[in-house]
C-alpha cells in the first residue's frame, strides 16, 4: 500500500514537470518575455526584475564585469515557477556576450523549447544555430512571434521563413490584427476567440477576450473598425485553405510548430503562449542511456551534468554542477554514485534555483535541475545514480566557431597551461585541441567573447599569463568513419592539420569553407562531424 503511494506521489509529481528553454537571436525579446511569463507564474512581483539583469548583460564590456554579476547569473539560470498546477523549469540560455557552448548545452537539459523571433526580422543566425540543436533531439519546439507592435514582416511570409529555413511544418494558433501602431490583438484560432489589447489599462489587464462563434460572428464587426474585421477574415480562410493544422503528436515529434503572435513588452499573447505551454508541452520523459532508456517515473535517482558555473571565489576551486535529473525523488543528503570515478557523493547541500535567488534543496523529482557544489571533480557529461551503471547518451560537444592557438610566454609554464587548458575543457569552458605536428595548444569557442574569458580564467586561476595567436583555420571537424583503416589512412595522409580533443579524439582543422567541402568530396567515407558525443 505504501509502496502504491509511494509511487503514486512520485508519477503526480514528474507528470506535472515542463522543462524548457526559449531560444533566440540576441533582443528578440528573450528577456522581456521570460519576465512577463515569470509575472504570470507568480515566480516575480515587478516588471523590470529579469529586464534588469538583461540590461547589465548587455551594457557590461568586458568579462571582468561578467564575472562580479556571476553570483546573479547563476541564480538566473534555472527559473522555476508554477503556473495551473504545472511546476516549470526555465533554462536559461545565455546569448549576447556570454554565447558560449554552455548556450547549446543547456538544450540537453529541456523537453521542450520556445523560441521568440523578432516579427521585423524573421529567422536570425542566432536563432538558427539554437534551434538546430534542438532538431538533433527532435525536440518541441513553440514559436512567439514578438514585436507586432511595429512595423513587422507580413505574417504569412514569416510563416514561410520558418518553414523554409528551418525546415518544419509550422501552425499558428493566434493570429495577428494588423500590426505597428495599427496592431489591435490576436484571433485564437483554436477556441475562437477575440484577444484585444486593452489600452486602457497594459498592465494590469492587458487583454480583453471575446468568444465568437466563428469568422461570421457579428462582435467582430463591433469591435474591430471595418477595414481590419476584412483584412482579418480574408486572412484566416488563407490561413484555413494553406497553412497546417495543428496536430500533437507531430509537434512533440519535433515536426511542427504551433506559432503565437504578440507583444511581449504590453504583455500581449504571453499568457495565451504560457496556457498553450501547460496544455501542449511534455512532461519529462525517456532518457537514452548506453545501456537501455531510463524512464523519468524509474523510482532510482538518475542524472547528468550539463553545466559546471565555476570560479564562484577564485581563491577556491569550487564549482557548481547543474545536474538534470532524469528519473526518481531525490531528498537532500542522498549517497549517489559518480559513474565516471566510481566514487559515491553525498549531496548535502544541493541548490535549487528560484527566479529570485537560490535556496537547499530538500527534494527534487526528475525534471528539475539542481546544483551541486563540488571542487572539479564533476565533469559535463558525467553521469550520476543510485548505484547502476549508467551512462546517459546525448550529450554533444560543438565544433567551434573560432580557433586560436594559445602558449604561454614563459616555457617554465607550459605544464601549468596544459593542466589549466585540461581543466577548462572538460569544465566545457572551450574546446582544445593538441596538434600532431609541434604540440602547439589550440583553443576553439562558439563566441569570441570567450576567449577573453579563458585568458583571464587562466591568468587569474593558474597564475599563467597566456597570449593567443590568430591561425590559418576557422574551425576544426571531429573526424568520425565506419571504417578504422579509412580513419588511419586520412590522419596519416594529413598529419599537418590534425590535432586531438582533450578526450584524444581526433580532429581536422579547417582553413576555409572550400577546404572542408574538397575533404568531403575527396574522402566520401570519412564523416567530418562538427557534434560529437561528449562521453566519446
Ligand atoms: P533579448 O533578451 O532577447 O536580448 O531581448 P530583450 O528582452 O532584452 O529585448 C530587446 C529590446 O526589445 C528591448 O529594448 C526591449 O524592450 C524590446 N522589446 C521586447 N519585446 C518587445 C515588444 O514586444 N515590442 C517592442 N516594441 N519592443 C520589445 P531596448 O531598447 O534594448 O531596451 P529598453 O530600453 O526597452 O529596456
Amino acid at each position: 500500500m505504501l509502496e502504491i503511494l509511494r509511487m503514486n506521489h512520485l508519477k503526480e509529481n514528474i507528470d506535472k514537470r515542463r522543462t524548457f528553454a526559449i531560444i533566440a537571436h540576441p533582443d528578440a525579446g528573450k528577456t522581456t518575455l521570460t519576465e512577463k511569463l515569470l509575472l504570470f507564474g507568480g515566480a516575480i512581483q515587478l516588471a523590470g526584475a529579469v529586464k534588469a539583469r538583461g540590461d547589465q548583460r548587455r551594457a557590461r564590456s568586458d568579462w571582468m564585469k561578467v564575472e562580479k554579476e556571476r553570483g546573479i547569473s547563476v541564480s538566473s539560470s534555472v527559473m522555476t515557477f508554477e503556473y495551473k498546477k504545472k511546476v516549470f523549469n526555465l533554462l536559461d540560455t545565455p546569448g549576447h556576450e556570454d554565447f558560449s557552448e554552455d548556450t547549446y548545452r543547456v538544450l540537453t537539459a529541456v523537453d521542450s523549447s520556445v523560441m521568440v523571433l523578432d516579427a521585423a526580422q524573421g529567422i536570425e543566425s542566432q536563432t538558427k544555430k539554437l534551434f538546430e540543436v534542438c532538431r538533433l533531439r527532435d525536440m518541441p519546439i513553440t514559436t512567439f512571434i514578438n514585436k507586432m507592435d511595429r512595423e513587422s514582416k507580413d505574417p504569412f511570409d514569416l510563416i514561410d521563413e520558418i518553414e523554409q529555413t528551418l525546415q518544419i511544418d509550422v501552425c499558428p494558433v493566434s493570429w495577428p490584427i494588423g500590426m505597428g501602431s495599427r496592431f489591435l490583438g490576436c484571433y485564437d484560432l483554436i477556441k475562437d476567440q477575440l484577444i484585444l489589447i486593452n489600452k486602457a489599462d497594459k498592465i494590469k489587464k492587458p487583454s480583453i477576450t471575446l468568444t465568437l462563434k466563428g469568422l461570421g460572428d457579428t462582435q467582430l464587426d463591433k469591435r474591430l473598425p471595418s477595414d481590419s474585421a476584412y483584412e482579418l477574415r480574408e486572412q484566416l480562410e488563407m490561413v484555413n485553405e494553406f497553412c497546417k493544422k495543428f496536430d500533437l503528436k507531430s509537434y512533440l515529434e519535433g515536426n511542427l510548430t504551433p506559432v503565437y503572435f504578440g507583444s511581449a513588452i504590453n504583455t500581449f499573447g504571453v499568457q495565451e503562449l504560457l496556457n498553450g505551454l501547460t496544455n501542449i508541452t511534455p512532461p519529462p520523459g525517456m532518457q537514452e542511456s548506453l545501456s537501455r532508456k531510463i524512464s523519468s517515473e524509474e523510482e532510482k535517482v538518475t542524472g547528468f551534468i550539463f553545466k559546471i558555473q565555476a570560479n564562484m571565489n577564485p581563491k577556491h576551486r569550487d564549482r557548481i554542477a547543474f545536474m538534470r535529473l532524469c528519473s526518481g525523488h531525490f531528498k537532500r543528503g542522498m549517497k549517489l554514485k559518480h559513474l565516471r570515478t566510481e566514487k559515491n557523493i553525498n549531496v548535502h547541500n544541493p541548490i535549487l534555483f528560484l527566479a529570485q535567488g537560490r535556496k537547499l534543496a530538500e527534494e527534487a523529482f526528475a525534471g528539475d535541475i539542481i546544483g551541486i557544489p563540488n571542487h572539479g571533480n564533476l565533469h559535463i557529461g558525467d553521469s550520476i545514480s543510485e548505484g547502476e551503471n549508467i551512462q546517459f547518451t546525448g550529450l554533444p560537444s560543438f565544433a567551434p566557431e573560432y580557433i586560436q592557438k594559445i602558449r604561454t610566454q614563459d616555457p617554465m609554464l607550459t605544464k601549468h597551461l596544459t593542466r589549466a587548458l585540461q581543466q577548462l575543457a572538460e569544465e566545457g569552458a572551450a574546446s582544445i585541441f593538441k596538434r600532431y605536428l609541434g604540440g602547439d595548444w589550440i583553443v576553439g569557442v562558439v563566441g569570441q567573447l570567450q576567449f577573453e574569458v579563458m585568458a583571464d580564467r587562466i591568468r587569474t586561476e593558474y597564475d599563467v599569463p597566456v597570449i593567443f595567436e590568430k591561425l590559418n583555420f576557422i574551425t576544426a571537424r571531429w573526424i568520425q568513419s565506419d571504417q578504422k583503416s579509412d580513419k588511419m589512412l586520412f590522419i596519416k595522409n594529413n598529419s599537418e592539420i590534425i590535432a586531438d580533443d582533450h578526450k584524444n579524439n581526433p580532429v581536422v582543422l579547417i582553413r576555409n569553407n572550400w577546404h572542408l567541402d574538397h575533404l568531403f568530396e575527396e574522402w566520401p567515407n570519412i564523416k567530418f562531424s562538427n557534434v560529437k558525443e561528449q562521453n566519446n
